[in-house]
């Protein structure tokens, strides 16, 4: 897909203040700190469109961007963030969860997970969460410039046998950097074909 143009919308603190539902949307969701505001930055070959930072809990609003004045990309904050209080999290999730149920034009998820630990309890509760409420996912591995090439192939292996022991098909799954720009052009293929079946089977957003 060509970047031809790329706006931010606003930042919304609940999905009752989110950009009217008018447009395909696509959501990128995972840990705090898994680089999901990178990845965006990088697909979009932008340097701070999305803001990153080396500190976990960067991103607190949800963040509208409007892609090719076609689709809306989507920046959440990361759960699970360790240093702020439960109630907090506790805020964050809801809101998190508030959205993903909430929002009509929600096509799909992109679940990040860093390339190089083991299946987290946390992501997998979250899959399974997914699976439960019918949002359709994909999961996304990050970081993979820190890792040798055959470490990411055993990691994504090892991923996949575990989602394998309660899921009966995977999700597509896409290996990438937003350091070495890797794989965000196969995350933007998917979204290019989802919007054209879309249309072939005319559903409307508006
Ligand atoms: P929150 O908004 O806090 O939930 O974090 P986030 O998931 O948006 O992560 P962010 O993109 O801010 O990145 C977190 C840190 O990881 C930053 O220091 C990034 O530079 C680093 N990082 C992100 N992606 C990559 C990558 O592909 N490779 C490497 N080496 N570092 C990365
Ligand atoms: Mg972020």
């Amino acid at each position: 897909m060509v970047i031809k143009t790329v706006e931010f919308v606003k930042s919304s603190e609940k999905w009752q203040s989110c950009p009217e539902p008018n447009r395909p949307e696509y959501a990128f969701i995972g840990r705090s700190n898994v680089g999901k505001s990178s990845l965006i930055n990088a697909m979009m070959n932008r340097k701070d469109l999305a803001k990153t930072s080396q500190t976990p809990g960067k991103t607190q609003l949800i963040n509208h961007f409007i892609v090719n004045d076609e689709w809306f990309l989507t920046d959440l904050p990361g759960y699970g963030y360790a240093k702020v209080s439960k109630s907090q999290r506790k805020d964050f999730e809801k809101l998190i969860t508030n959205y993903i149920l909430n929002r009509k034009n929600l096509v799909n998820l992109f679940v990040l997970v860093d390339s190089r630990h083991s299946p987290q309890k946390i992501d997998l509760e979250f899959m399974e969460w997914c699976g439960e409420s019918g949002v359709p996912f994909s999961i996304v591995f990050t970081k993979s410039d820190k890792l040798k090439p055959g470490a990411i192939t055993k990691n994504v292996e090892a991923y996949q046998n575990e989602l394998l022991k309660s899921w009966e098909e995977l999700p597509p799954c896409f290996i990438t950097s937003a350091e070495k720009k890797v794989g965000g052009d196969q995350i933007l293929e998917m979204i290019v074909q989802t919007n054209m079946d879309l249309v072939k089977n005319k559903v409307k957003f508006d």
